[in-house]
């Protein structure tokens, strides 16, 4: 039995969509365990480009697809993306978890009041109403997937309590309830007990997928804490998101990108500004699939990285985005970081570390001008590679201790060297 776990190791954005369409191609599902609709997973299949947020991207290749307990699920943009899918994939099967809990109009409205009431300290988040709906799970006062099915009258004075606690004036509470209402009834028959389906899946035999969200970096505990999002977004998730125990991700596979971006507030060591920072804006069309803002950029954070490979027990490392990065000349690498004089090999991610640390940085040749075409390279294999691209692999792989197993050369799922 196979359940693998692909998980973002930097903060977000690392190509998990296209990554988990390639490794689903023989899934019996792929499984969404965490996150909400903050989450845009781009893939390109047959020179379609898709854009899902709460369905995994790996439902396109996997053909059955669930949503597990562990995700904020927006009904109205779920029912959406089912039909997307359907069209692009015959007989495609969802199964939503009652358990999941539901994203509501006033956490989206919440989530944009906090924003402005912390200025100067706003997350910068994607205002899906992740953290609010995520306070309200915690708070006990949250509505779930299963709640929806409740007698109508029940369900409004559920929503009214929330709003009183929350201490906000909403008037069209009636317009909420019809409306969560005719989403479930679209949904009703995708409703399903998501760990057991994959317990029995993986009984029978089958490989499982489990698409993570975000990124190590944004975890709610051992991310850059408080520009982090309201998750859990390591590959422990994986098993508590589904329903699950831990046996069922016997392997985890990091996904991170041959540099780095965050789009949102807070620290980023080795972010970088100006032309540079430009051009790999520009060439990798770097803005965010969620809300289309411009991505900050910066190289690749090696600290970082060997500490989410670490904290995931990654055994593998899918090396995401070396086709963007042929756009310079000269590649940058931050080795370690100087904190107060120390030299820091693996980060703690602590404010204070990363308000401190200086990156120190290698420079590596590139690969400018040295492929004419990346999907050729693909299915050449690894030899086909220019020889400084394999140079920079192999030495984040020697650094970071992980074996690079796959590398992506281009948006397409099929865009892929496996070593
Ligand atoms: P929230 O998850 O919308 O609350 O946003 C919190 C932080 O996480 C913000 O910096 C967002 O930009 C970031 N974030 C949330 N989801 C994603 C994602 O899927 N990719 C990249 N950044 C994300």
């Amino acid at each position: 039995m196979t359940g693998i776990a692909l998980i973002g190791l930097q903060w977000g954005d690392e190509g998990k969509g296209k990554v988990s369409a390639y490794f689903s191609r023989e899934a019996r599902l792929v499984v969404r365990f965490n996150g909400g609709a903050n989450a845009g997973h781009t893939v390109k299949l047959l020179n379609r480009v898709y854009r899902l947020h709460i369905i995994p991207a790996g439902a396109l290749t996997a053909g059955r697809a669930a949503v597990g307990p562990g995700v904020y699920v927006d009904l109205e943009l779920l029912s959406r993306e089912l039909e997307e899918v359907k069209e692009a994939r015959n007989g495609f099967r969802l199964y939503l978890s009652p358990k999941a809990h539901v994203v509501l109009p006033i956490h989206k409205h919440l989530d944009g009041e906090l924003e402005k009431k912390r200025p100067g300290s706003a997350i910068g988040t994607t205002r899906r109403g992740i953290g609010p709906a995520a306070m309200d799970k915690h708070a006990r006062l949250g509505v779930r997937v299963e709640d929806l099915t409740m007698d109508e009258q029940l369900l409004k004075e559920r929503i009214k309590q929330m709003i009183k606690i929350h201490n906000i004036t909403w008037n069209n509470l009636d317009n909420i309830v019809e409306k969560l209402t005719s989403y479930t009834h679209a949904l009703a028959d995708t409703l399903d007990d998501v760990g057991l389906r994959i317990r029995r899946e993986m009984e029978g035999g089958g490989k499982i997928v489990f698409e993570g969200a975000q990124g190590t970096l944004l975890d709610i505990d051992h991310g850059t804490y408080p520009y982090v999002t309201s998750s859990t977004t390591l590959a422990s998730a994986a098993a508590s998101g589904s329903g699950v125990g831990v046996k069922h991700i016997n392997k985890v596979i990091g996904v991170a990108k041959a540099y780095a971006t965050r789009v949102g507030s807070g620290p980023f060591p080795t972010e970088i500004t100006g032309e540079t920072a430009e051009l790999i804006r520009g060439y990798g069309g770097e803005y965010g699939a969620t809300t289309g803002r411009p991505r900050r950029i910066g190289w690749l954070d090696l600290p970082l990285l060997r500490y989410a490979a670490n904290l995931n027990d990654a055994e593998k490392i899918v090396l995401t985005r070396i086709d963007t990065l042929e756009c310079v000349e000269k590649i940058k690498v931050c080795v370690c970081y100087e904190v107060d004089g120390r030299r820091v090999e693996e980060a703690q991610v602590t404010s204070y570390e990363l308000m401190k640390a200086q990156p120190i940085y290698v420079e590596l040749g590139g690969w400018r001008g040295k492929v004419k075409n990346w999907s050729r390279v693909a299915e050449e294999g690894y030899g086909a590679l220019p020889r400084e691209a394999r140079r920079y692999i192999e030495f984040i792989e020697e650094e970071v201790g992980v074996e690079i197993s796959h590398v992506s050369t281009g948006p397409e799922v099929g865009d892929m060297v496996e070593r």
